[in-house]
Parts: C-alpha cells; sequence; structure tokens
C-alpha cells in the first residue's frame, strides 16, 4: 500500500519533471504553492482533494512543493477570506478539536494538516529593471578604435570598436581586459549563462548562433521561447550580447563570445513568487551562471528582498544546481545612486547567494547612479561619463548604443565568469566569489572610499574588493584550488531592554536610539567556531530589530574585533518609512577572511530629532565561511520565519516545519516600468573618484552600550549574554512562558487565545519530537488557524505578517498597530531596564576603531548631516509617485 503510493509518487513526480512548465491562467485560475510533506500520511492528491485545489505541476525546482490552482475566486471586500486558505484554517481547526477526535473527519483532518508543511497564495508582482530608457543619443562620445585588436584577430564585428568595455583606447587601464584571453582560446565554450530578464531576441544574428533553446522559458506569457515582446523589451537581448554576441559581422561581440545564453522572461509583466523562483532555477543543471538586472525599485526608501520561495530557490541554486556545484547569482548592484539608495536595501544584492555588481565608467569613476553598500562585491565597466555600452539590439541586424547603467555591468562580470568557467567547469558558486575578491584590481587608489580591512585587502562600499579584470580572475581560476563546503554559524539573538518582536510586527521593550548612538556586543569564541566546525569566514549577515518613526534617519554599522568597521545603513534621505527594520537582514563581504574571534559591536544611531525616534530591539549576526571538516559539512534550510524577535527557533535546529498561508496579495502594488529607475541620462552620469560612500557615518566617540539584557534561564557558558546556537529559544518549557509574557500582553484577549493554541500544539510537538525523529508538520505552528478563525483586517495581518520585511504597502496599512506595540512597557514588565545602562562604559568599545579616515572628520564639519547624495526626500517621492 505504501510502496505503491510511493512508486505513484515517483513516477508522478518524473513524468513532471521531464515536461515544461504549464501555462498559467492567472485570469481565470487562483495559484497556490502548497507544500507536502511526503513522509505524510495523506497523499497530494488526497491533501489537493481536500483543500478544493488541483495539482498542476512539481513548483520548479522545488522538491516537494506543489503548483496547485482553483477556479477564480471574487474576493469581496466583506468576506475577504481566500476559499483555500479558509479550507486549511478549517481542517486544522478540526484536526486539534476534541469534537472530531474520534470522527472520520477528524481522522482526514489531522492527516491533512500533516501533510501541509506549506501552503500560500500566490500574487503577481512586477520585478524591476536596471536598465536605461531609450534615449536620445545625442552626446555620445565616438571612442578611439581598438582596430589592433580586431585585425590581430580578425574581429569583423562592425561595432567592435565602440566597446570601449572590451578594449578602451581612451583609458586604456579601465576595461574588461578580455582580449589577451581570447587570443589563448579562452572564449566561454561550453559555458551557459541564463538571462532572466525581459526576454532575448533569439532571432537576431549576432545572439542565434549562442542561444540555448532548451534553458529558456517565457514565465509572462507562459510559452517556451523567450520572445521579446513588448516596444521596451530590449533590456535582456542587450545584456545577453554583452555576454555571448557572436563573433561575426553584426555589431559588437561578447565578453565570451562563444558560450551560449539562454532568456527566462519574467520582467515583461507582473510575476507570482512561485514563478520567480522557478525562473531562478530554470534549467539549472546545464546553466551555470543566472545574470540578473533587475530587483525592488532603487529609489531609495523601498527596503524588500525576496520571499520565501525565491529564498528557497536561490538556496536549492547554489545547493543542487549544476550538479552541485552551484549556480553562480549575478545580481546589479542597483541604479538609485542619486536617490541614495543602498544596496543593502535590496534583499536580492545583500543575499550571500549572489555576487553583487555596481558599476564603474570608462574614465574609471563611479558613476553617481551606482549604488554603494558593504555587499558590494566588485564592480564592473559600464555607462557615464559620457559613455555606454555597445551591445547587440533587438532586431535581425541591430546594435544598441545606450546600453548602462548597473545592469550592464552585471553581464560584464558575468561574461568574464563564462571564461572563467570554461576552462574550470568544476568550480563551485563560492570559488567564484572568492576569485572575486581576491584579484579585483583596485582603481582610483586615492579614493577616500577605500579601506584596508583586517586582512590586509582593500575594500570600498563603491568599489567593493575592486574592477573585475577578465585576465586576472581568469588566470587566478585556472590555478584555483576549490573551497570546502559552506560553513554557518548563526549566533544566538540578543535582545536590548527586554526587546521582543512578533509576527505582526509588534514590538516590547528596547533602548531609545539616540544621535550618540547604542552600541551592543557579541562575542565570538574558538570554541564556538570549533563547535560549528567553522574554519574560515566570508560573508557576515546581521539581522536588527529596530523601531523607528523614520527609517532613512536609522544608521547601523558593525565592527569587528580588529577595529574593521562595516556600514551597513547609512542615512536614507528618501526613506521616510515609519516601520524601521523589523528583522532586516543586512550583510557585508567586508570581513571576508578575518579571524571572528573576539568581541563584535554592533552600533546603531539616529538623528537624535524628537519627533523621529525609535528603539532598538535586538540583533543577530551569523557567520559565513567554509567548514574544517567537510566530512560534517551541513546542508544549510531556510527558515519559514524569520523575523520575531526572539527567534521561534534556528537553522542549525531540527526546525519544525511552519505552515503559513498568505491570505491577500503581499503586494497589490504594480513597480513601474524598471526604465523609470535608471536616470535618463545615465551615460552622462558624472563621476567621481574622491567622495567616500557615506559621509558623515561613523561618528562614533559618543556612542552609548547598551547592556544587553539577559535572557532568562540562559544555558550557555560560552556564549556571554544568550545560548549558544544550538539551544532554541523552546528549549524548555519555563523558557517558553517568559519568552511568551510579551505576546500576551502585547495582543490582548484574542492573542491570548492564539498564543495558547500555539504553546499547546507547541508543547504536542515537543512531545512529539521526542517520539519520532521527523516532526509531522500540520500543528506546529497553530497561529495561521487562529489567525483565519477571525475575520477582519486582524488576520490579515496575521498571515501578512508571515511575509516579513517584503512589502511597503503592507506595512503602511499595518503601521498603527506597530505604534501600538510599544505600550505594555507601561504594566511593568520591562520597567527595569534602564537600570542596566552604565554611563562609566560610555564609547570603550569604540576606541578600537581605526578605519574611519581622518579626511572625514574634515568633511563632516564642513556638512554636517549630509547624507549621501542631495536633495530633500519630498523629491524623491514625487518621483517615485505616478510612474506609468
Ligand atoms: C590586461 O591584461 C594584460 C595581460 O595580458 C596586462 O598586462 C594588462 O595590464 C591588463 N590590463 C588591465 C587594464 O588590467
Amino acid at each position: 500500500m505504501r510502496l505503491s503510493k510511493l512508486v505513484l509518487a515517483l513516477l508522478l513526480q518524473q513524468s513532471v519533471l521531464a515536461s515544461r512548465p504549464a501555462k498559467r491562467h492567472y485570469d481565470t485560475h487562483d495559484y497556490y504553492v502548497l507544500e507536502h510533506n511526503p513522509s505524510a500520511d495523506a497523499s497530494l492528491d488526497e491533501c489537493a482533494q481536500t483543500l478544493g485545489v488541483e495539482v498542476v505541476e512539481q513548483a520548479g525546482e522545488l522538491q516537494n512543493h506543489w503548483l496547485v490552482r482553483t477556479t477564480k475566486q471574487q474576493l469581496s471586500s466583506r468576506d475577504s477570506q481566500d476559499r483555500v486558505l479558509r479550507a486549511l484554517d478549517a481542517i486544522r481547526a478540526r484536526a486539534q478539536s476534541p469534537t472530531y477526535s474520534r470522527s472520520e473527519d477528524g481522522h482526514l483532518s489531522r492527516r491533512v494538516s500533516y501533510a501541509v508543511k506549506y501552503l500560500s497564495r500566490q500574487e503577481l508582482r512586477q520585478r524591476v529593471k536596471r536598465a536605461p530608457p531609450p534615449i536620445s543619443p545625442g552626446s555620445l562620445i565616438d571612442a578611439p578604435t581598438a582596430q589592433e585588436v580586431a585585425e590581430q584577430q580578425q574581429i569583423l564585428d562592425p561595432e567592435f570598436t565602440k566597446q570601449w568595455h572590451l578594449v578602451n583606447d581612451d583609458y586604456p587601464q579601465h576595461m574588461m581586459n578580455v582580449s589577451a584571453l581570447w587570443e589563448k582560446g579562452i572564449t566561454g565554450k561550453g559555458v551557459i549563462t541564463t538571462l532572466v530578464d525581459d526576454g532575448l531576441d533569439y532571432n537576431s544574428d549576432d545572439l542565434a548562433a549562442n542561444f540555448y533553446a532548451p534553458g529558456s522559458h517565457d514565465y509572462n506569457d507562459h510559452t517556451d521561447l523567450p520572445t521579446p515582446k513588448l516596444f521596451d523589451d530590449h533590456h535582456g537581448t542587450r545584456c545577453a550580447g554583452q555576454i555571448a554576441a557572436a563573433k561575426n559581422d553584426v555589431c559588437g561581440v561578447g565578453i565570451a563570445y562563444d558560450s551560449k545564453v539562454a532568456g527566462v522572461r519574467i520582467l515583461s509583466g507582473p510575476i507570482s513568487d512561485i514563478d520567480e523562483a522557478a525562473s531562478l532555477n530554470f534549467g539549472y543543471q546545464e546553466a551555470a551562471i543566472f545574470s540578473c538586472s533587475w530587483g525592488p525599485p532603487d529609489d531609495g526608501r523601498s527596503m524588500e528582498g525576496p520571499g520565501y520561495l525565491i529564498k528557497k530557490a536561490m538556496v536549492n541554486g547554489i545547493q543542487n544546481g549544476r550538479g552541485g556545484l552551484g549556480s553562480v547569482f549575478v545580481f546589479a548592484s542597483g541604479n538609485g545612486g542619486r536617490n541614495g539608495d543602498q544596496c543593502n536595501f535590496d534583499g536580492y544584492t545583500n543575499s550571500i547567494y549572489s555576487i553583487t555588481v555596481a558599476s564603474v565608467d570608462f574614465k574609471g569613476l563611479h558613476p553617481d547612479y551606482s549604488e554603494a553598500c558593504a555587499a558590494n562585491m566588485v564592480v564592473a565597466y559600464s555607462s557615464g561619463s559620457g559613455n555606454y555600452i555597445t551591445t547587440t539590439d533587438v532586431g535581425k541586424n541591430k546594435c544598441a548604443h545606450t546600453h548602462g547603467g548597473t545592469s550592464a555591468a552585471a553581464p560584464n562580470a558575468a561574461g568574464v565568469f563564462a571564461l572563467a568557467l570554461s576552462v574550470r567547469p568544476e568550480l563551485n558558486w563560492r570559488d567564484m566569489q572568492h576569485l572575486c575578491v581576491q584579484t579585483a584590481v583596485k582603481i582610483n587608489p586615492d579614493d577616500p572610499d577605500w579601506e584596508t580591512n583586517a586582512v590586509g585587502r582593500h575594500y570600498s562600499y563603491k568599489y567593493g574588493y575592486g574592477a573585475l579584470n577578465g585576465v586576472e580572475f581568469v588566470n587566478a581560476a585556472m590555478e584555483w584550488e576549490s573551497v570546502k563546503p559552506q560553513a554557518w554559524l548563526e549566533m544566538p539573538a540578543i535582545q536590548i531592554a527586554d526587546g521582543t518582536m512578533d509576527i505582526f510586527q509588534s514590538a516590547t521593550g528596547g533602548e531609545t536610539i539616540t544621535q550618540d548612538g547604542l552600541t551592543s556586543t557579541m562575542q565570538m569564541t574558538e570554541d564556538l567556531l570549533e563547535e560549528h566546525n567553522f574554519e574560515a569566514l566570508e560573508h557576515i549577515t546581521v539581522k536588527v530589530w529596530i523601531t523607528h518613526t523614520r527609517r532613512g534617519d536609522v544608521e547601523v554599522e558593525l565592527v569587528s574585533p580588529n577595529g574593521v568597521k562595516s556600514i551597513l545603513a547609512a542615512k536614507r534621505h528618501g526613506d521616510g518609512a515609519n516601520t524601521g527594520y523589523p528583522g532586516w537582514t543586512f550583510s557585508t563581504v567586508k570581513h571576508w577572511d578575518e579571524d571572528p574571534v573576539g568581541e563584535w559591536t554592533i552600533r546603531v544611531s539616529d538623528q537624535g530629532k524628537e519627533d523621529q525616534s525609535g528603539k532598538f530591539l535586538g540583533w543577530t549576526m551569523t557567520f559565513w565561511g567554509s567548514v574544517i571538516d567537510p566530512q560534517q559539512a551541513k546542508t544549510y534550510d531556510v527558515p519559514v520565519l524569520e523575523a520575531t524577535l526572539p527567534p521561534l527557533y534556528d537553522n542549525n535546529d531540527e526546525s519544525p516545519s511552519t505552515t503559513t498561508s498568505t491570505l491577500e496579495p503581499t503586494s497589490s502594488k504594480q513597480y513601474p516600468k524598471p526604465t523609470e529607475h535608471l536616470p535618463g541620462d545615465h551615460g552622462e552620469a558624472p563621476g567621481e573618484s574622491d567622495k567616500p560612500a557615506f559621509p558623515g557615518s561613523g561618528d562614533t566617540d559618543a556612542t552609548k552600550p547598551v547592556d544587553d539584557v539577559e535572557l532568562p534561564a540562559d544555558p550557555s557558558p560560552s556564549a556571554t549574554h544568550t545560548p549558544t546556537p544550538d539551544e532554541g529559544w523552546f528549549s524548555d518549557l519555563s523558557n517558553l512562558m517568559t519568552n511568551q509574557v510579551w505576546f500576551f500582553v502585547a495582543l490582548g484577549a484574542v492573542a491570548l487565545f492564539a498564543a495558547l493554541a500555539g504553546l499547546f500544539f507547541w508543547r504536542r510537538s515537543v512531545r512529539r519530537r521526542k517520539n519520532y525523529t521527523s516532526l509531522p508538520a500540520g500543528d506546529d505552528v497553530a497561529m495561521s488557524s487562529v489567525g483565519g478563525a477571525r475575520s477582519g483586517p486582524r488576520s490579515k495581518e496575521l498571515y501578512a505578517a508571515f511575509d516579513e520585511e517584503d512589502d511597503e504597502d503592507a506595512d503602511e496599512e499595518t503601521g498603527l498597530r506597530r505604534g501600538l506595540g510599544e505600550s505594555p512597557a507601561g504594566l511593568g514588565f520591562h520597567s527595569g531596564f534602564l537600570d542596566d545602562d552604565d554611563p562609566a562604559s560610555a564609547g570603550a568599545p569604540l576606541t578600537k576603531y581605526k578605519d574611519v579616515p581622518d579626511h572625514r572628520d574634515a568633511e563632516r564639519s564642513q556638512s554636517p548631516a549630509s547624507g549621501s547624495g542631495s536633495g530633500d526626500w519630498e523629491h524623491a517621492s514625487q518621483e517615485h509617485a505616478p510612474h506609468s
């Protein structure tokens, strides 16, 4: 019986895997993603039937995730509950209700609720290209010819000599430097790059020979071929041309002109999370590189990242893509530099799984549109100072001369990676990152944005580790020995003055942020590293919980034990959001290879305005790097719930699989057409090499350390403040009770019920966990069921809360409740927190800061409190308002 079920499931899966994605019909159907627990009793079909949905296919490349659908529902405002999610809620309620316990129905409900690990409704949203609009080419500068290279290598492409990014006659020190590799026959053979974009003109004479159809798909129009159809669907084609335009007599050549390109079209209309997730894994056994020149708006006020399924797809990509070597994700850093935007407010560019590429222009200057942040890994050449990128355009024999932005920087980097993988196909995704760090070339050595990090490398928020250089990169790749598997070490979260944030993003506790700033420290020890099989540091991610009435005023920085500082958030003049940072994750690559042992200090400050203030509630950090012992390497799993403080569980744990559902659209907004986001004159973008990216940041002298309040029942001697990462917050019942007190107070009677129910099922699941190795999923987080039992806005928030950091509109709608979140302090639970202040130690840890260049102080005194960029935020928001 069981066996036959298994065989059936396998067969089903096989046939699904072999076929192309089914056509979606969002106009007539509602789509959901259902994660099925294969070890559960209820089969997928049984679950689908019970929920009233039909199974379409496996959801992209995510195992045990299924795209399911039902006929479209009219959601009136009065009855705004989604039928399918309501059905799941009812099933869960029945599964848990004693009334039904013996009935047939109760039995079925229990089996189904164990089997459905996750269910979310798919909404369409628009991703934003980092593209230039078609602009008048009146001001193009004709670069002098690269005639010699063309003659030596018989390059007949008529526009080759205009491709200064390949051979720069004016500024020969500034180019991708790949022609010497071509001479050696390194031209990208055998490597496939997927352009996740707005299509790819495979009929172009410049691309036809190098087009890889099996790896291509159109997720906007649900067809196999990624045909550009809209008037401005030229972005993907231009990016593809930079990588793989053929060496022939059309336009110019690509950096890896014998490599292949596939096109996955997602930017030409709204797209659901699961289709975006699938697109990032499309054909990922064959394709090595996924070049992504898009993301959330670059308006200097958005803060958005990939949703759960998309994150999962990225993790799936690096773990399982390319036969386990991992997909190489390349992301454009963003074009919002003029809006004061920073790539650390974009969850794609600051993902550790992506190589983030910013721009440098043909003179080697930093163009003002290119975003700075501590997640920038390298720069590649693109538009600015009066020059653009020349590449293939849509059409049979067409050439584009106005391409640019960080959109064009990312494919130039992808082209170099393709060259490297053509000679070393066995290098993994992290090898490519290491090679970036090690071989990027320092440009503009006098730029004050450069700093020397703890291992003697140069790092800049504007340039990352420097300009990517083909010859340097590929030569190093030829010798490179693969790094050991990835290790990670998630530190226990520190709660500041009992700071908490629940799934509704309601906050309690925390300490008021001041202009002088608050600091908090975390201790990394040799023992912890060893315990976690952690050898050498690569990325660091830092998650913060901060409430603030004006997010753009908040600055966050991290200082290493060796005194190296990473600015994670500098002021953003345009960011007036009142949502703070509800568990937002920043990242930094600046500490690569640094010895992490010792005290890490976070500093949070604001402008000290009375009417714009907030609280620092807590933080945590995760160290990513390589393992000591490859035999003991673990596989990372993306947690469903990430944004609560204290965290509900951590990754090293055998995490309970949490079921969430999204009732309402998490994003009803349509992003404006992406071409709006790159300044129209990006080719004319003034460049500079004499300004720090974040002037005014780093005034740390007066910072006041907060005493990190110890959590109840702290079981760990190895970390000073909190339990070791392995011991989740729910390690025993009393711990749970204490930690949940905030929850009871904040949410009142209804929520009290929710918490009790949660507690009840948590206890059950703990009991279960002792008895079984794998935990049935259905009843771990009963909150969504409880939420579903209520109607109206409350339950909507409940669902939306699972979607954390994702959405500004939702944030705005629920801002009210967040504002109320701090009220319980009046009840006396946290009244003692100020006692923990110790003025005597104020500023003490900060004397170690060593990497603030002296002239910054001078600059600061000239322009007090000036953020990056200029202009007022009203202007920025107007710009954002009525697009398209
Ligand atoms: C490009 O590579 C050559 C070696 O082939 C090197 O001599 C030259 O300096 C490099 N140019 C740049 C701009 O790095």
